[in-house]
């Protein structure tokens, strides 16, 4: 089973971005985090991270034919990205959403998620636990549909 993980702009500054929004951990541990939980479920995990908007839609449309599903953090575009949910719309592999803080309880702005809707799943305030939630949600839909096969 292999799996694209997607992290949007500003998440290579974590650590030193608002950490007390979204921790004090940096994105070295969080790609670690990520790396070890595939492991340990035995998932061949492919780690993407940008700051624009295009290269993450490239990246998805990638995936097509090589991922079995995607798990996305978005970032701001969450907020904004038509092409992002178009993208995941168009190669229509199983995605999960993840945000490290809780969107709902933050500015209004940050209540719509565009890429959401084209989500099974969204772990939304749980920090670092949030892509390891997302990881074995998207392990289990991706088993269930084979049996049903
Ligand atoms: C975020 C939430 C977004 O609103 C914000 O723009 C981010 C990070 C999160 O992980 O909590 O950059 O996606």
């Amino acid at each position: 089973m292999k799996f694209l993980i997607i992290n949007g702009p500003n998440l290579n500054m974590l650590g030193l971005r608002e950490p007390d929004i979204y921790g004090k951990q940096d994105f070295h541990a969080l790609e670690k985090f990520i790396r070890d939980t595939c492991v340990s479920e035995g998932i061949e995990a492919e780690l993407f991270q940008s700051n624009h908007e295009g290269a993450i839609v490239d990246a998805i449309q990638a995936a097509y034919g090589k991922a079995d599903g995607i798990v996305i953090n978005p970032a701001a575009y969450t907020h904004t990205s038509i092409a992002i949910l178009d993208a995941l719309k168009a190669v229509r592999l199983p995605a999960v959403e993840v945000h490290l803080s809780d969107i709902a309880q933050r500015e209004s702005f940050r209540h719509i998620s565009y890429a959401g809707m084209a989500c099974i799943k969204s772990f939304i305030g749980l920090g670092f636990e949030g892509y390891r939630q997302a990881i074995l949600y998207l392990k289990e839909y991706l088993n269930n549909s084979e049996q049903q096969r």
